[in-house]
């Protein structure tokens, strides 16, 4: 069963809000959009700056270092379909009233840690 990372209270974050959850060696990034929950890595799988300082339009978060969009539900970058750089999805799920993000995380990516270009999966 996967661990959990954080619970918080349903209402945490406003429609069209990010949050930074620190977590080492991966801080996950937290969005709601129209209602639903959606995490992922928070490291840009670019240059790993942090996409929480990004603006999020929709369900695209564009990346404050050199503004690469990456859609929060899939953590591809937004039009592609590739799978080499993007962020990991965390499993949200709702428990008793709260949300829980739970760490899904390959055990191999842990204990590597991130790949030299802050990407991971
Ligand atoms: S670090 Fe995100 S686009 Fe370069």
């Amino acid at each position: 069963m996967a661990e959990e990372i954080v619970r918080l209270p349903l209402d945490c974050l406003g429609d069209g809000e990010l949050m930074r959850i620190e977590r080492p060696p991966f801080n996950v990034l937290l969005a709601r959009v129209d209602g639903a929950y959606h995490a992922i890595t928070d490291n840009c799988p670019h240059a790993a700056w942090s996409l929480s300082e990004g603006p999020l339009r929709g369900h695209v978060v564009t990346c404050p270092g050199h503004g690469w969009p990456i859609d929060v539900r899939t953590g591809l970058v937004a039009g592609s379909r590739s799978i080499a750089r993007r962020c990991h999805v965390y499993e949200v799920r709702v428990d008793d009233a709260e949300l829980v993000v739970y760490d899904n995380l390959p055990v191999e990516l842990v204990t590597l840690g991130a790949d030299d270009d802050g990407s991971v999966g």
